[in-house]
């Protein structure tokens, strides 16, 4: 959701927000603004994209500072709305990841004595509550006292004027400090902080940072704390674009050494005994992360004979099933609130937790039992590409390890050179297809199911192109009264035991007269004469035909919002890092 950055040190404060606030973007990007403390406050904040309108801020002074980019939850994208938010007397100033659920009952409480708001936000709330508690000199007492108020979440930073001290505060959203050397950063989570320091801090729940230029102290609940420092390794230049216009493209290509990094990553160590032969797994997770569960569910089951449950981290919170055996949370941030509640449920109930996440130190590391890692490095653009194939490669890596006796590593190693093939092809005739639709359908079977749902989020996400994804079979019971010249199929059709029923469903839906654009394997004559355009994958094992078929139609998602001239990295109304419910 929002990004948050904070400075205290010896550079211009305007500069390292913005910037850091733009590598940020990914997280919300309807409104931003930026406070620097100079030692009186200067702010500058309104509607837009940091990467568009950002160098408004940069006039502003002082080498202390708070910035945020904002995905709206409580009134519209307006500069009014945009954060920082300041008290009465203009002096002290909040920026806030979160949602502050009791914030109409505070602001009741604090406008019957006196206080004055100006936006519909319900941040504003905690600058006033800051104000309340504020004695002139002890800011962090103030944020103690005021955060101690609120319900909800929250990744705060404060600053008040003429103090050199921003205060950091958090509960349930991110937060992470960067520390160099006289100087100290406070971020949503380390890609600003890249080129600038590799150490870093991660805050706790309920944690709150007094920092200064000469460094750090962290509380908790009032009690002085000591959290570890831990060393970040990615690359700067991974949050660069590096010659693709967008970095949506950039992901989609590195795919072939993400797969094989990953897959390379899971080891026999990987795994305790105790996660090995569950009676039953539950598979918790949102958005493309619960299609790599659905894909395991499927891969799981028929190769280890274990019961596999995938529920959306969203539902699972209100309606718990009954649990048994372990539950596997899958999120490429690591910070995504439904699946972080779903974890807190299954700790709850007592059950073996067990996560697979990107991000080193994020939120979910810090609860889940045992975490397996993707290598996909920092994802930026909204639409998850590389994140995806790296969850498959867990997944299946898990599979094997689970089964025992490797049944799939051979032929897995294959698949960074079929990705790299099918990175190639030529697609602009589906593309051609794809663009004037309105609405558009995605089948497969089995396996390719979720691989259908995944293709179709994609297309939706960035091209604004209605697209569902079916199993091909069900496209009878309804759905089929939609079909018309004016629909285009997507069909999955990799050979193997659905082979012969996806090639009737096919017939089934030219008849209807659906164009179709038809996936499957190389040399498939029988399928290149049915369907209007054909998209051949390498001969390969049906795992690495079902990576690469996602490499497909991501790349025609892409290749489609491109032809119409959609913001690819950052599609209207969505957010990366979904941290509130
Ligand atoms: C957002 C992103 C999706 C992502 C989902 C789950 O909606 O736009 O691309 O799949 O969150 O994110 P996670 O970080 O938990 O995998």
């Amino acid at each position: 959701m929002c990004g948050i950055v904070g400075y205290v040190g010896f550079r211009p404060a305007a500069n390292v927000i913005v910037e850091g606030l733009q590598k940020l973007e990914y997280r919300g990007y309807d409104s931003f603004g930026v406070a620097t403390n100079n030692p009186c406050l200067e702010v500058y904040k309104c509607e837009g994209k940091i990467s568009e309108k950002g160098e408004r801020a940069l006039n502003l002074h002082g080498t202390i500072g708070i910035g945020h980019t904002r995905w709206a939850t409580h009134g519209v994208p307006s500069d009014r709305n945009a954060h920082p938010h300041l008290d009465c007397t203009g002096r002290i100033a909040v920026v806030h990841n979160g949602i502050i659920e009791n914030y109409a009952a505070l602001t009741r409480e604090l406008a019957a004595r006196g206080h004055v708001f100006r936006s519909e936000t319900d941040t504003e709330v905690v600058a006033h509550l800051i104000e309340e508690y504020y004695d002139g000199s002890d800011l962090r007492d103030a944020v103690e006292k005021a955060i101690a108020r609120l319900d909800g979440s929250y990744a705060l930073l404060v600053t008040v004027e003429g103090s050199d001290v921003v205060v950091a505060a958090r509960d349930c959203s991110p937060l992470v400090l960067g520390i160099g050397d006289q100087e100290v950063f406070a971020a949503s989570d380390v890609t600003p902080l890249l080129g600038y320091t590799e150490r870093v801090v991660y805050l706790e729940d309920g944690d709150l940072a007094e920092i200064d230029r000469t460094g750090w102290r962290i509380y908790s609940r009032g009690t002085p704390v000591q959290r570890p420092i831990e060393h970040v390794d990615w690359d700067v230049e991974t949050v660069k674009k590096g010659g693709f216009p967008h970095f949506m493209l950039k992901e989609i290509f590195e795919q072939p050494k993400v797969f094989y990094d990953t897959l390379h990553g899971i080891t026999e160590a990987s795994l305790p005994e105790r996660y090995r032969r569950p009676s039953e797994i539950t598979v918790v997770a949102c958005g493309s992360s619960y299609h790599a569960g659905l894909v395991f569910k499927y891969l799981c089951e028929s190769t280890c004979r274990i019961p596999v449950r995938a529920e959306l981290g969203s539902e699972f919170k209100y309606f718990t099933p009954p649990l048994k055996g372990i539950v596997t949370v899958i999120t490429q941030s690591g910070e995504t609130a439904d699946t972080l509640a779903a974890l807190k449920k299954a700790k709850a109930y007592n059950c073996p937790t067990l996560a697979i996440t990107n991000v080193l130190g994020s939120t979910v590391t810090r609860i889940a039992d045992h975490t397996l890692y993707m290598r996909a490095g920092p994802e930026i653009s909204v639409a998850a590409t590389k994140s995806f194939i790296a969850q498959l490669a867990v997944l299946m890596g898990l599979v094997d390890l689970m089964k025992g006796g490797n049944p799939f590593g051979a032929a897995l190693e294959r698949a960074n050179s079929v990705i790299e093939e099918v990175l190639l092809l030529d697609i602009d005739k589906a593309v051609e297809i794809c663009r004037p639709a309105e609405h558009l359908f995605y089948v497969g079977r089995g396996l390719f199911y979720p691989i259908a749902l995944e293709g179709a989020l994609k297309m939706k996400e960035i091209s604004y192109i209605h697209a569902e994804g079916y199993a091909a079979g069900e496209l009878k019971h309804g759905p089929f009264a939609l079909l018309s010249t004016e629909t285009p199929v997507v069909a999955l059709c990799p050979p193997g035991d659905t082979y012969s029923i996806m090639l009737s469903n096919i017939k089934e839906m030219k008849a209807r007269n659906a164009p179709i654009i038809g996936i499957g394997a190389r040399g498939d004559r029988e399928l290149t004469d049915i369907v209007d355009v054909f998209l051949p994958i390498p001969e390969s094992h049906e795992l690495v035909q079902l990576v690469a078929t996602s490499v497909v139609l991501q790349q025609l998602a892409y290749r489609t919002a491109v032809a119409l001239g959609r913001d690819v990295d950052q599609p209207r109304n969505l957010a990366k890092s979904v941290t509130v419910e």
